[in-house]
């Protein structure tokens, strides 16, 4: 699947019989290798890595959880084996919902998990139409120049390939100092549209309850950050019994909704779900 990965600057196939450098057979570009994966971008040192957590169907915040559904419903509707590339992946999270498929990830950051390190808004190493699949898991919230990323993920879909696209909008400011953007669904399908992408699904998740868990989550935060001694302690004990409550609530009145752009009417969203297709002459893959 790396074979994938190519010169940024003329497109070309890497000599890779060095075992620390590729080297472009053409154009002379050379990227240095990191436990033999190319990291084509300096560390940025504005960024927090992240650390390793355990996410699933079932573990993690709401939002998060939702997003695992999402993806892993639509990798189910994938054929055979395609080509998945995961853009801002993180510690490869939703790598496990691509095992069937020929899948790459890459991040800012060379996390092990990953297959390269690349600033897509600074180059790409990769060719036009070369992907099935899309994903960008919240990440353009992360993206100063969001459009230009997603320009450049629509231009590595196949025809009939498809991009995810799951971003917050009532989320904590998280990965600062690298958070920029909150988008609504009006935003989201504008940039559908300036990428000639068709918009198959354009979801919002929706729990009220779930917003109040972040808000008491935060609370704590506070709390435990600005409060010492006996107040602290009340405070936190509060937060507590609230906390209590909140998680009793949650497991009587279910997991939150998703509402599709139509029917939606509830301006307290979590997030949004995004499925943008590339048309293809052929019709769909
Ligand atoms: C909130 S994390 C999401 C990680 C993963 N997709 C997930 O959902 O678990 C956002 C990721 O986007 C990466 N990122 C930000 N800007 C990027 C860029 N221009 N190119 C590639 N990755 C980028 C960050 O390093 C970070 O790991
Ligand atoms: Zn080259």
């Amino acid at each position: 699947m790396s074979e994938k990965i190519v010169c940024p600057q003329c497109k070309s196939a890497f000599d890779r019989s060095d075992p620390v450098t590729w080297r472009c057979s053409r154009c002379g570009f050379s990227v240095p290798l990191l436990e033999g994966k190319p990291v084509f971008t300096n560390f940025p040192n504005d960024l927090n890595p992240s650390e390793k957590i355990e996410r699933n169907a079932e573990q993690g915040t709401l939002w998060r959880q939702y997003n695992w559904k999402f993806i892993e419903r639509i990798s189910n509707t994938l054929p055979g084996q395609v080509d998945v590339l995961d853009v801002g992946a993180g510690r490869g999270d939703f790598k496990t919902l691509f095992t069937r498929h020929a899948y790459l990830g890459l991040d800012i950051y060379p996390y092990p998990e990953l297959d390269l390190s690349v600033d897509l808004i600074e180059m790409c190493p990769f060719n036009d139409n070369s992907f099935d699949l899309v994903v960008l898991a919240n990440v353009i919230e992360h993206v100063y120049e969001y459009r230009k990323l997603v320009s450049r993920c629509a231009r590595l879909l196949k025809p009939g390939g498809r991009v995810l696209i799951t971003v917050p909008f009532l989320l904590k400011l998280h990965q600062e100092p690298v958070d920029f953007h909150r988008y609504t669904r009006y935003t989201l399908a504008t940039l559908a549209e300036e990428n000639q992408l068709e918009v198959e699904t354009l979801d919002a998740y929706t729990n009220p309850l779930a917003l109040l868990d972040e808000g008491i989550g935060d609370t704590w935060q506070y709390l435990v950050k600005k409060q010492t001694g006996m107040r602290g302690f009340t405070g936190k004990a509060r937060v507590a019994v609230i906390q209590r409550l909140c998680n009793g609530m949650k497991k009587s009145f279910g997991n939150g909704k998703v509402k599709t752009a139509s029917t939606d009417d509830d301006p307290y969203v979590l997030g949004y779900l995004c499925e943008f297709r590339k048309p293809s002459p052929e019709g769909r893959a």
